[in-house]
């Protein structure tokens, strides 16, 4: 199991964790508010209405961070956008906390939100363009592991620092992570696959001497990279091209997908699902606690196997088990009275549900969204499709609860486990496997299979 990790030098893994810390601070900055927002509603005497404007403000920044940063990022290099991000997580997280009044708090989550969003552009490009392809799935899939650990550790600092002017404390702890990310990117190089991109061959062979083991891996590495560079064209424009569309749709679909099955009413609501079922607030939680930890866990899991395994392996058994946790989910709210029970049967969905995700569509999201784009488009193309991810996070999770007092939960939950139906066709038909082949010549054969086609309707592809 561990054979793929085994094999390469230190440096690669070491500026994979150093921008992973960006998923952490992802984690940590969209999960700390839920605990904090019980002391900050007290403190500043917020209404209902403005207490969901306090949670969803970050998500509006991400959307428009997401949307900016690609483009940025191919044009200026992935190495200082990230600096950049640093840099803006720092100063949401202080503006938060010394924010004097309600307004300011959602101008500094906006302001959050635009480095969340930029992390979920930079840090899987980076991580892909930077590792050897036998374990460049591993490698991306630090970012997952990062979010889900930046999620516990926010649960943890909330029970921690409960208490009423600690949310101050809460919120601002998210500058020191942020500190370590700029300084980490500062010290490390660029891509090598941007730097190629900008003709900037002998920075590009350094970097590669520095993160792969043989000449011979670094002579053909260089040597793919340069003739997919002489291929390719750059800009939006190029996004439109026929024989990019088909990885734009299957980009598009992943993105959204992961969303749409609703794994962000599990991570910002599970204590009012636990509680639903008629357990008291304490103990609905710990349970939370326990879905943040059974995440970290099969999210780990999912990482040492995506490169043997393969994505789409993954992401099919995962959204099985995602739509019978679904099927049982809905099932346990029907359960006449039986309060036990029911909280029983939830709590088992809630678990299968989150192991289900982590293994499969929590990972792989991050590790194929960076492999199926060309470099010349890359930033472009994974900014279409995490501004459309971010907008269906926000769109599930500002419906959610209005969805329940209107439904009730066994439809909502039923409703999430269509939608998985949906994504579990759509990956088996669509989604190509891309595990162990480098980033050149996933591109390559794509264009092969678009000639073909092409070939066959008649269509030109450049
Ligand atoms: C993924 C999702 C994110 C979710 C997290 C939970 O990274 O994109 O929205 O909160 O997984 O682990």
């Amino acid at each position: 199991m561990f054979s793929s990790l085994a094999g390469y030098n230190r440096f690669v893994y070491i500026a994979a964790g150093v921008a992973a810390l960006g998923g952490l601070l992802f984690g940590f900055d969209t999960g700390i508010i839920s605990g904090a927002l019980l002391f900050i509603r007290e403190d500043l005497g917020l209404s209902p209405f403005l207490q969901s404007v306090v949670v969803s403000a970050i998500l509006v920044g991400t959307i428009i961070g997401a949307g900016g940063t690609g483009p940025l990022a191919d044009r200026f290099g992935r190495r200082k956008m990230a600096i950049v991000g640093a840099l803006v997580f720092i100063a949401g997280a202080l503006g938060s906390a010394f924010a004097p009044n309600v307004e300011i708090l959602i101008a500094a989550r906006v302001v959050l939100g635009l480095a969340v969003g930029a992390s979920t552009v930079i840090v899987p490009m980076y991580i892909a363009e930077i590792a050897p392809p036998p374990i460049r799935g591993t490698l991306a899939a630090l970012f997952q592991l990062a979010i889900t650990l930046g999620i516990v550790l926010a649960y943890l600092v909330s029970y921690a620092l409960a208490g009423a002017e600690a949310w101050r404390w809460m919120l601002g702890l998210g500058a020191v992570p942020a500190v370590v990310l700029g300084v980490g990117m500062l010290l490390l190089p660029d891509s090598p696959r941007w730097l190629v991109g900008q003709h900037r061959y002998d920075e590009a062979r350094a970097v590669l001497q520095r993160a792969r083991d043989s000449e011979e891996e670094i002579n053909t590495e260089m040597e793919e990279m340069e003739e997919a560079e002489r291929r390719e064209e750059a800009g939006f424009g190029e996004l439109a091209k026929p024989w990019i569309r088909p990885m734009l749709v299957v980009g598009i679909g992943l993105a959204m997908l992961q969303q749409l099955v609703g794994i962000n009413t599990i991570i910002y609501y599970a204590p009012t699902i636990m509680e639903a079922t008629g357990l008291d607030a304490s103990v609905s939680i710990l349970a939370t606690l326990g879905v943040g930890i059974v995440n970290v866990i099969f999210t780990a899991v999912s990482l040492l196997i995506i490169d043997r395994v393969g994505r789409k392996p993954l992401l099919l058994v995962g959204l099985t088990g995602i739509i019978l946790s679904l099927a049982i989910l809905g099932f346990g709210y029907l359960l006449p009275g039986l309060a036990g029970a029911v909280a029983y049967v939830t709590f088992a969905g809630l678990i299968l549900y989150i192991a289900s995700f982590a293994v499969s569509f929590g990972v792989v999201l991050w590790v194929v969204l960076p492999e199926i784009f060309p470099l010349k488009v890359r930033g472009s193309a994974m900014s279409v499709c995490t501004i459309l991810h971010w907008s269906s996070n926000l769109l599930v999770s500002l419906t959610f609860l209005p969805l329940i007092s209107a439904v009730g939960e066994t439809t909502v939950f039923w409703g999430y486990g269509v939608i998985s139906i949906g994504a579990l066709a759509f990956v088996y038909f669509l989604m190509p496997e891309t595990k162990g082949r480098t980033l050149e010549k996933i591109e390559a054969d794509l264009r092969e299979r678009a000639g073909a086609s092409s070939a066959q309707t008649g269509e030109v592809t450049s």
